[in-house]
């Protein structure tokens, strides 16, 4: 049975994505800085295993590929989903706050991707998904560090679908405005502002993004590498104009 490694799968669109990949078939190892990780992972059952992890940590990342081959065996899908962001514009954001972003967001994906490569081309047949955003392609205020971490996931995702290919598939997915926690703090009338900016009105729940990323681990995506998808209800596509 394959296995897969989602990160910050405590909630949101990784969590939705741990519970797709079990419904599919995977096992799945849940990795994420909140500790209540193991408690989602004991709610999917036998095929799913929770680990505490910061995916900032090479040391780390050492540890989740080795519980997940002890517990589960060796990694054939990774789900890079972790993030870090600070919403200041950029005069206003502090060195410190914009390392974090980068530690999080791209060099989490580095090794990331670095510990778990020996196990994901070793039969010729990884898959991984860097779960970026819109913000990669559009500039939108007050997230510089945000935007440039996710821009930097797709030139990754890129350059790593050209080494490794054919014996790793790797695609990135850009999604729009989702409804998880990320958005605790905008009120009700904002996110349905944002919802009406995307061509379907209304906001995307993290099911919606998980579906697609579960697609691209699937053979059923088998001819898709390097890609960058939206995932964002037309948001990308939309502009409005008087
Ligand atoms: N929600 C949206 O509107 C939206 C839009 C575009 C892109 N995204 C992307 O989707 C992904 C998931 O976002 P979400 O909305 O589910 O966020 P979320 O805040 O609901 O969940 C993120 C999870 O990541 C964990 N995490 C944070 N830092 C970590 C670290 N250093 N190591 C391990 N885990 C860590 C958190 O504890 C949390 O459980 C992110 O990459 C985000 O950039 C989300």
């Amino acid at each position: 049975m394959a296995v897969a490694v989602v990160t910050g799968a405590a909630r949101g669109i990784g969590q939705a994505t741990a519970q797709n990949l079990i419904g599919a078939g995977w096992q799945v190892a849940l990795t994420d800085v909140d500790p209540q990780v193991t408690e989602r992972a004991a709610e999917l059952g036998g095929r799913a295993h929770g680990i505490v992890a910061d995916v900032a940590s090479a040391e780390d990342w050492q540890r989740v590929v080795t519980e997940a081959n002890d517990r589960l065996g060796p990694v054939d899908g990774l789900v890079l989903n972790a993030l870090a962001t600070d919403a200041h514009p950029l005069h206003e954001m502090t060195p410190e706050a914009w390392q974090r972003q980068l530690d999080v967001n791209l060099t989490g994906a580095f090794h990331g991707l670095r510990a778990c490569l020996p196990d994901l081309v070793r039969e010729g047949e990884g898959r991984a998904v860097i779960v970026s955003s819109v913000h990669a392609n559009f500039g939108l205020l007050d997230v510089p560090g945000y935007a440039a971490t996710k821009a930097g996931q797709t030139g990754l995702v890129r350059q790593v679908a050209a080494q490794y290919g054919p014996r790793l598939r790797i695609n990135c997915v850009t999604p729009g405005p989702i409804r998880t926690a990320l958005w605790d703090g905008v009120s009700e009338a904002d996110r349905q502002r944002s919802g009406r900016q995307t061509a379907l009105a209304r906001m995307g729940e993290p099911e919606e993004v998980a579906e697609v990323i579960a697609f691209l681990l699937s053979d059923r995506s088998s001819y898709i590498t390097g890609a960058t998808i939206p995932v964002d209800g037309g948001w990308s596509i939309t502009k409005d104009s008087a």
